[in-house]
């Protein structure tokens, strides 16, 4: 299903996470990012800290560091402003917040089906989207039949899905109308997958399969997981608050794993590995 954006999305194979970044140390852990070659950066509304990303991205454009036009900035509709008009003020506050103009990526932070309001929002997204309030717009947390309702009622898929995948969880256990999960349903239907909590909070970094593929290649866990991630085809956006953590993230990009490295982290998942046992089949945020 063809979207109606006049260009089709393009991410970087990693993002930059930035739930629990606010305030001076935030602002400033954004431009180290920026400067290191980070170009996507996740913010959201519920974060509250939309206004410092936004001087974060600022600073390093007037430091020269990058270019506006260079910066993919997301960030998301809370679940309590579903409805139309709510959703499109929260659009519209969410752009006058980080001041940098329209908001490159907007997302729908989570489906709350017994809300029964989630296609009513995606319409909003459709309508921010056309009035050029923001750039590109997608979903979090949607489950396939979410997304096939989206698409039978609106004709408009999201670009992106971005939902929890780590090794406990790689999206790969089969679900209604999606066999082989969530991640290869994603991809089959044009959407781009970004992972959420990628690094697991750290739950995994200490896993034997991890280790074991870390001094294979003389890398750390965090870059290993981040290897898997891209050579799943999704995009992760870990939360890192120092430069040198953030720095080792993005080395990862030069990691390239063994299929058989890739099986053996893969076989951590487990059914009950989500995080915080958020399925959004029934889990609710607002
Ligand atoms: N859409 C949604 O519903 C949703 C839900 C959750 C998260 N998210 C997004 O996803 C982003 C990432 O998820 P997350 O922040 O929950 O978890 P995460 O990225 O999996 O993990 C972040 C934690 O790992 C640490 N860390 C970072 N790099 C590391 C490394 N190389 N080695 C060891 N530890 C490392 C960080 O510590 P320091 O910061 O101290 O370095 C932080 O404590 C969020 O920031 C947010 O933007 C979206």
């Amino acid at each position: 299903m063809a979207t109606m954006t006049s260009e089709p999305l393009t991410l970087p194979s990693l993002g930059f996470g930035t739930y629990k970044l606010r305030g001076e140390e935030g602002r400033s852990s954004v431009t180290t990012a920026l400067e290191l070659g980070y170009r996507l950066i996740d913010a959201a509304y519920n974060y509250e800290n939309e206004g410092t990303v936004g001087a974060g991205i600022r600073d390093a454009v007037t430091a020269g560091t990058v270019s506006r036009d260079e910066v993919i900035y997301t960030t998301k509709l809370p679940g309590r402003y579903q409805r139309r008009e709510d959703a499109l003020d929260t659009v519209a506050e969410s752009v006058w917040r980080a001041g940098i103009g329209p908001v490159d990526l907007y997302l729908i932070h989570w489906p709350n089906p017994g809300q029964g309001l989630y296609v009513e929002a995606w319409k909003a997204l459709i309508e921010a989207r056309d009035r050029g309030l923001v750039r590109h717009i997608g979903v979090c947390n949607f489950l396939p039949e979410h997304l096939s309702r989206l698409e039978d009622e609106t004709g408009v898929l999201p670009e992106v899905n971005q939902i929890e995948l780590h090794p406990s969880f790689p999206q790969n256990e089969p679900l209604a109308g999606a066999p082989e999960g969530a991640l290869a349903w994603n991809t089959e239907h044009g959407i781009i997958t970004e992972s959420w909590s990628p690094l697991g909070r750290g739950t995994s970094l200490d896993s034997e399969p991890v280790r074991a593929a870390a001094a294979a290649h003389d890398a750390t866990p965090g870059q290993v997981i981040l290897a898997w991630h891209r050579a799943l085809g999704a995009v992760a956006i870990p939360k890192a608050s120092s430069r040198a953590r953030q720095q080792e993230n993005l080395e990862s990009l030069q990691l390239e794993l063994t299929d058989a490295e890739i099986a053996a982290i893969t076989a951590l998942g487990r059914p009950d590995g989500r995080l915080n046992d958020q399925d959004p089949a029934v889990y609710e945020e607002f």
